[in-house]
């Protein structure tokens, strides 16, 4: 059942012109992971090139760090978690999509969440964690707290992160720093979805 809602939905998605990404898109970018053995979804922010040319989310050098900091973490992007964007079409130039974009596909957003239906959610950036949260938090500031948020008619943990296009300006691992942090909260996510 999950399966065919899902394959239902990235149908809509593959003839969406919501928004004006729909013209520019070379791919959808729908998900990736395992829909059945998914502890954990995790949203970022949008495709980049990579992710346009493959259809993949976080398939390119961020994405390449993200992997090697969940293989750090002990968490298996493959079975552990379901990989997806607050927007499924790439913006030009990898802008920050708009808010009139990201009202176009929340409503694919929602129900990504609503199939899989997790206990513990993780915003990957700024752009996941202002889609569900006040829009003046900054993320340094609330990164690795667990919040306890409503969505898609269930309370559900979730966890901000960096996102990985920030630590790729970031090379120390020093104590504090945010690849760092980045290890700890992951960790810390780890030992939720254990
Ligand atoms: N950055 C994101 O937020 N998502 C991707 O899929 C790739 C890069």
């Amino acid at each position: 059942m999950k399966r065919e809602n899902l394959d239902k939905l990235k149908q809509e998605c593959l003839e969406c012109k919501k928004c004006p990404l729909g013209e520019t898109r070379i791919n959808i970018v729908f998900s990736d992971g395992n829909a059945d053995t998914a502890k954990a979804i995790l949203i970022g922010e949008a495709p980049g090139e990579n992710e346009d040319k493959t259809g993949t989310p976080f398939v390119g050098r961020a994405g390449k760090l993200l992997n090697e900091f969940l293989k750090k973490a002990g968490i298996s992007r493959e079975k552990d978690l379901y990989i997806i964007n607050t927007v499924k079409c790439r913006p030009p130039k990898n802008r920050v999509p708009t808010d009139t974009e990201k009202a176009a596909c929340e409503n694919y957003l929602l129900k990504q969440i609503e199939i899989i239906n997790p206990e513990v959610m993780i915003f990957c950036g700024a752009t996941a964690l202002k889609s569900f949260y006040d829009k003046k938090i900054q993320i340094s500031k609330i990164r690795g707290e667990v919040l306890e948020l409503e969505i898609g008619g269930k309370k559900r943990k979730c966890i901000p992160i960096f996102h990985p296009s920030y630590l790729l300006r970031y090379h120390s691992l020093e104590e504090g720093s945010p690849r760092d942090l980045m290890l700890k909260d992951l960790t810390k996510i780890k030992n939720l979805i254990s």
